[in-house]
């Protein structure tokens, strides 16, 4: 069921169910995370596996200081700064959070949403929720409450509906190793952000080897059908005998159907693009095309974190 009765969002949870809820980055499917029956109910429903940890979700920064100690300095620059909001610290969990949500890393992954509904609903909580994004695992993030009823309507009792996510990109996860800030994925804030705040910082490259790395097994963010990533210019007329989706930043191409293309943003509006990204993938996903061609954006502020999810979901092919 699709609704936006909180205290109801609430109430279930409290009873160890998992649900849907909104936040500004893309929808996650919530639980318990401090009681390991929910936990272990979050990886089964999303068919996650065991070796790939969740994020912690709490309302404030007082709250989030209960679950870890040791703080490094630069993470409290950067909470003071974008906490609440699209920023995910790995920081060194206490105890009391448990081996199967960190996946037995001494780490716990730890954000602030800053979501009206997700605030709220925290707040209600005498827990913290632990919550991966709320798709069947390796598929594209959901970023509107009709995307999880899609997928996971019938596996989950509600979806908290807060509109579609202002952001639409997962969040930015920061970790300390060694005491180096390191960005472990690209996310809603970009890198130009976070090293304005603190300095020049290390961006993990591209790996899907590494467990330790966030959000880097590489059939991540994938459509269902075919993506290939290139210049777009030579990419259509390379592809005449096929039935083919547009992906563009900004233009449109005439010899297209309309209805078979999506341009980010027609302005050039990074923002804008990222919170279009998800929802034109799956908007292109269920057509009946043989191929999707996209291209990358620049190289820069949200672009970043753009063109790794779309080289992430042509990474199959
Ligand atoms: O914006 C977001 O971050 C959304 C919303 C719902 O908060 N959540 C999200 O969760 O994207 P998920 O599970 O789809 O991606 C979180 C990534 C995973 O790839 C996981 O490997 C990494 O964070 N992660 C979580 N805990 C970690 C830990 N303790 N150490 C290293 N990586 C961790
Ligand atoms: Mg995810």
């Amino acid at each position: 069921m699709i609704g936006q009765n909180i205290a109801q969002a609430a109430e279930l949870l409290k009873r160890g169910e998992v649900i849907a809820i909104p936040t500004e980055t893309v929808y996650g499917l919530a639980g318990n995370a401090l009681d390991d029956h929910t936990v272990a109910k979050i990886f089964a429903i999303k068919q996650r596996p065991s070796f790939d940890p969740l994020i912690v979700h709490v309302p404030d920064w007082q709250s989030l200081e209960n679950w870890v100690q040791n703080i490094p300095t630069a993470a409290l620059q950067l909470a003071q700064q974008f906490m609440p909001g699209a920023l995910t610290l790995l920081l060194e969990k206490k105890e009391t959070i448990s081996d199967l949500v960190t996946a037995g890393s001494p780490l716990v992954a730890m954000r602030i949403p800053a979501h009206p509904l997700a605030q709220e609903l925290l707040r209600l909580l005498p827990f913290p929720l632990a919550a991966p994004s709320a798709n069947p695992f390796g598929y594209i993030s959901p970023t509107r409450a009709e995307h999880v009823a899609q997928q996971l309507g019938d596996k989950i009792p509600y979806i908290l509906d807060g509109g579609p996510c202002t952001i639409g990109l997962e969040s930015t996860i920061v970790g300390f190793p060694e005491g180096r800030t390191t960005i472990f994925r690209k996310g809603g804030i970009p890198v130009e952000a976070i090293e304005a705040v603190i300095g020049p910082v290390q961006v993990q490259a591209h790996s899907s080897s590494n467990p330790q790395a966030p959000g880097m097994l590489k059939s991540h963010y994938a459509p269902r059908i075919p993506l290939v990533l290139g210049k777009l210019t030579e990419l259509i007329p390379q592809h005449q005998g096929k039935v083919i989706g547009v992906l563009s930043f900004q233009e449109r191409y005439p010899e297209i159907p309309s209805e078979r293309q999506f341009a980010l943003s027609s302005s050039g509006d990074y923002t804008e693009a990222a919170r279009n990204l998800f929802s034109a993938m799956r908007y292109l996903d269920q057509l009946p095309l043989d191929l999707i061609v996209a291209e990358l954006l620049p190289e820069e502020n949200l672009g970043r974190a753009i063109n790794d999810r779309l080289r992430r979901a042509s990474s199959k092919n």
